[in-house]
């Protein structure tokens, strides 16, 4: 009978621990005195699902944007997409007319980078390519007037390699916004080894202005994130070919508390979603480790998710409740087969182990190599943008409470059993061996 009311205060002290985490990662590590520069005018470049998310957010601070994209078609189809934005909120009663009015008010579209001219903050957000991105940043370095912020809204790129282009790498820095980018409240402030204290601290200060949760990173493969994130998606992808079906590990992981398994989410964003920049690391990735490459393989096949009806599951027309497919699990089977795996039963607590501790585990990497603050930055992370269950309080907090030896016992078993991937981080084993705590730090 105590378990439930146990439980619960586990839980407040769960959330208790998210609130003090948001308030903790305003704290960054710069010179007492910074003063922010001021921002009273934006350009967005890229009129794509992030960057029209990026100038509504802006707009909704009050913010003026320049929206530029590379041709006026590019530009239309941007600037239509904003408008049936706002048009759908205007339809659920989340926003009125004059609302709309006067931030579409705020938003100028332009077709030429010369345009970003009067921008304090220039935020580029055009195709994850790096080859792109520093042939904008060389344009923008033209035309950007002096002591402008240049961001990019890169999910992983080296930001390094972005300022190095540009004759002012002190003034390029990462804003990683989440999608979408009007609503999501998490965003990485990515420091690059020349970015300026002022311009770092002016981001922070923009995101907290949009309403976002503003967290610090450096850079690294990933960020914090998405760093995390490709444990995550690994482990539950492994998981399959070993022997569970997507319905099993989807339902293991809302048991956990998030609010849609990571399967059902791959088809609502669609699994297309990377598949080139995926198809390209193909041919020089390492062959001394395990790779998973089901995903491609459905995509292949034409199971996109939702948008086509199959991914990992298949949908009923004009209806997003995901379904058992016996097409695509007898798939999953052969394939296991393929792979001389032989499948076996898996538990939810294996399930959630494996997806769980992955992150941990890198979590621990980021925080030893300072790519990462605070462990309750890494928790806010997850619990601002990856749908991480708040009542846990973050992975890192989570682990502090299942205790650092036990998930450091754990990781080293899978280490051995599954080599690679699992490698133990030196800071788990440290903090395992002294009793300590993430928290601690
Ligand atoms: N989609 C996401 O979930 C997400 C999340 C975080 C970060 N990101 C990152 O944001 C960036 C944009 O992603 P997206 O999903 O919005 O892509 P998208 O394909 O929806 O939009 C990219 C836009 O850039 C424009 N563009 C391309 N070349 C250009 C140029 N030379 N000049 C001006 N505009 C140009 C395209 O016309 C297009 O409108 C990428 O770096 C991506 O990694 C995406």
């Amino acid at each position: 009978m105590n378990a439930p009311a146990e439980l619960t205060a586990q839980q407040a002290a769960a959330l208790a621990h998210v609130k003090a985490a948001e308030k903790a990662a305003t704290q960054i590590p710069v010179a007492g005195d910074v003063e922010p520069r001021e921002i009273r005018r934006a350009a967005v470049i890229g009129a794509g699902t992030m960057g029209g998310g990026i100038a509504m957010a802006l707009v909704a601070a009050g913010v003026p944007v320049t929206l530029i994209d590379a041709d006026d078609a590019g530009l239309q189809r941007g600037l239509q997409r904003i408008r049936d934005n706002y048009d759908g909120s205007i339809k659920r009663g989340k926003l009125d007319d004059a609302t709309r009015d006067a931030r579409l008010a705020l938003i100028a579209g332009s077709a030429s980078i010369a345009d970003v001219k009067d921008a304090d903050i220039v935020i580029e957000a055009v195709f994850e390519d790096l080859g792109l991105k520093q042939r904008i940043f060389r344009d923008i370095d033209q035309h950007a007037k002096d002591g402008a912020i240049l961001a990019t809204n890169t999910s992983g790129l080296d930001i390094n390699e972005i300022a190095a282009v540009t004759n002012r790498p002190q003034d390029v820095v990462g804003a990683h916004f989440f999608s979408p980018a009007h609503v999501m409240r998490l965003l990485e402030v990515v420091r690059a080894d020349p970015t300026a204290d002022d311009a770092v601290v002016t981001l922070m200060n923009l995101g907290r202005r949009m309403g976002k949760v503003a967290v610090y990173a450096r850079v690294y493969p990933g960020f914090i994130g998405n760093a995390l994130f490709r444990n995550y998606n690994r482990e539950a992808h492994f998981l399959v070919e070993d022997g569970a079906l997507p319905h099993e590990v989807d339902a293991a992981l809302k048991d956990f508390g998030y609010a849609m398994g990571i399967f059902a989410v791959h088809d609502m964003a669609g699994n297309d979603v990377g598949h080139q920049t995926r198809k390209a690391q193909m041919a020089t990735r390492p062959n001394d480790r395990r790779w998973n490459d089901l995903i491609m393989k459905l995509v292949d096949m034409g199971r996109l998710g939702q948008k086509s009806g199959k991914g990992w599951y298949r949908y009923e027309a004009g209806d997003r409740t995901p379904h058992r497919d016996p097409e695509v699990e007898q798939y999953i089977v052969d394939e296991s087969a393929r792979l001389g795996l032989t499948r076996r039963p898996i538990s939810q607590e294996e399930i959630i182990k494996r997806c769980v501790y992955g992150m941990i585990n890198e979590g621990a990497k980021l925080l030893e190599q300072g790519i990462a603050l605070r462990a309750s930055d890494i928790d806010i992370v997850y619990v601002t943008g990856y749908g991480f269950p708040a009542k846990r309080g973050g992975p890192m907090y989570y682990a502090d409470q299942i205790g650092l030896a036990n998930v450091y016992r754990d990781i080293e078993r899978l280490y051995a059993e599954y080599g690679y991937w699992w490698k133990p981080a030196p800071l788990l084993e440290k903090l395992a061996a002294s009793n300590g705590r993430f928290a601690d730090l």
